[in-house]
């Protein structure tokens, strides 16, 4: 199967599912990385992986709606089975999001329906959680809130500040895209009438 990332910075989840389609095993392959930041760092990681990275300056275009079209005609060319948004930090229409249904997963650091939005880290901090984590679901029109596919927890540790629990959570972010994208790939998760992810049994 063929895979798209969308980044905006510094793309370590990318270079997560990236290293995991190394392996022969793994049911799908990078095909493209697209940042709308041209000074995004994972635009060289990619590179350096030899993956075609294109960047999509969102800058370069009149209003969003152009930037994403510009987008959606790299994405045309390259026809990517799934996209992977991994740090993609520009609120896609609901159009773009309705062409990909079922085929665009995003990575959010918090245990939703926790947290949605920014400052996560710090936000589960105020709260008193005793336990954070992370989500990958697929991406509907509403932000952060489509069907989840997988989830990892992690402690929240007495003098834990936001970095360093941002720190600790992304170390499970990274076991948990490479995971989560196994079993969008291989089919044991779907999104059924726009609202559920429905675990298969392994036959
Ligand atoms: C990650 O924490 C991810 O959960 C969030 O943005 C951050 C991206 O980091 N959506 P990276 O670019 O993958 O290193």
């Amino acid at each position: 199967k063929r895979i798209a990332i969308l980044i905006s910075g510094r793309g370590s989840n990318m270079s997560a599912i990236i290293a995991a389609c190394m392996d022969p095993s793994f049911p799908g392959e990078v095909k493209a990385v697209i940042s709308n930041r041209p000074n995004a760092k994972g635009l060289e990681t990619a590179k350096r992986y030899e993956i075609e990275a294109i960047a999509v300056d969102q800058k370069a275009y009149a209003d969003r709606q152009a930037h994403e079209q510009a987008v959606l005609a790299e994405l045309d060319r390259v026809k990517p089975d799934i996209i992977c948004l991994a740090g993609y930090m520009r609120l896609l229409s609901a159009d773009f999001v309705r062409r990909f249904e079922g085929r665009m997963i995003n990575i959010h650091p918090s245990l939703l329906p926790l947290f949605p939005g920014l400052d996560t880290h710090a936000r589960a901090l105020a709260a008193g959680m005793r336990i954070h984590g992370c989500t990958v679901h697929y991406v509907t029109e509403r932000m952060d809130e489509g069907p989840i596919i997988a989830q990892a927890a992690i402690p929240i540790e007495p003098g834990d500040t936001a970095d360093s629990l941002a720190d600790r959570l992304l170390r499970a972010e990274h076991r948990l895209y490479p995971h989560a994208l196994r079993l969008v790939l291989t089919a044991q998760v779907r999104m059924v009438n726009g609202t559920a992810a429905v675990l298969r049994n392994p036959e």
